[in-house]
């Protein structure tokens, strides 16, 4: 199977629009067996920066590092044949400048072998993706609520309730994409501003608490596994992972001071 590339996601616009293709699939992987696992149905495997939380218990994505992001992207790329891979570049790594972005993203790439970067903002991060993208880095764009930004925010609520926030961010997302970004999510916003900036930009949409109209889907892969404790709005949860794990360490745990394991079957014999 070949690996999906970026103007094969960026065409799946038009394909959306005259009703002849399926909308965009992504989960986030941040290890190599989960992306194994996931790879053979989704377009798109993306190394979020929710790692911060979800893998390393950090507060908010404002800790992670590239190092952080460049190793685990590495492992996603090894654990995958089909889907692109995007990684998120982290908080302080991009904003200063569009020479730090450019620094910063082409080590991503080289470090991890992913194909695109995803970062947050918008119009005032239009002249960095233009900057990347016109040296061969694909970007990503990431508009509406942006965690990375949550000590500004104040918090993880919904954007877009006013008419200026909406019109901002409407704004945000046709900037990024002007600017030359193959994608865009759309995080947290209430459901018009999703349909409007889907009608209104020329690349695919990528929803996460955003429309099903969207032109694709993301969520984090441990909330819709049901493995992480937190659980915004958005996610609905497929599964029950955390129980599952939960069940058979309480069996291996029973077993082991039980000494019903070990069994016959787990140990070696002596030669004969
Ligand atoms: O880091 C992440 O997981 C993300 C998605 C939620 C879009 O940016
Ligand atoms: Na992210």
């Amino acid at each position: 199977m070949k690996r999906l590339t970026v103007p094969a996601i960026r065409r799946r616009k038009a394909a959306i629009a005259a009703g002849e293709g399926e909308p965009l699939v992504m989960l986030t992987a941040y290890t190599v067996r989960m992306a194994q696992l996931m790879d053979p149905q989704c377009d798109m495997l993306l190394v979020g920066d929710s790692l911060g939380q979800v893998i390393y218990g950090l507060p908010s994505t404002v800790p992670v590092t590239l190092e952080m992001m460049a190793a685990h992207a590495a492992a996603v790329v090894r654990g995958s044949y089909h889907a692109l891979v995007v990684v998120d570049m982290p908080f302080g790594s991009y904003e200063a400048s569009p020479e730090q972005a450019f620094e910063s993203a082409a080590r991503l790439l080289k470090e991890s072998g992913a194909a695109a970067v995803k970062l947050e903002g918008g119009s005032a991060m239009a002249p960095t993706v233009a900057f990347l993208a016109e040296r061969g880095i694909p970007v990503m764009g990431h508009v509406g609520l942006t965690p990375q930004a949550v000590n500004a925010l104040g918090g993880y609520g919904a954007r877009g309730r006013s008419a200026a926030e909406a019109a901002k961010i409407v704004g945000d997302a046709r900037a990024v994409a002007e600017a030359g970004a193959f994608a865009v999510v759309i995080e947290g916003v209430v459901e018009p501003i999703a349909v409007e900036i889907t009608n209104s930009v020329g690349v695919p949409t990528i929803g996460i608490g955003a429309s099903a109209a969207c032109d694709g889907q993301v969520l984090v892969a441990e909330d819709m596994l049901g493995l992480f404790e937190r659980t915004p709005r958005f996610v609905k949860r497929y599964g029950d992972m955390a129980g599952y794990v939960a069940e058979r360490v309480t069996a291996f745990a029973d077993e082991v001071r039980a000494r019903a394991f070990p069994g016959a079957d787990q140990v070696y014999a002596p030669k004969e």
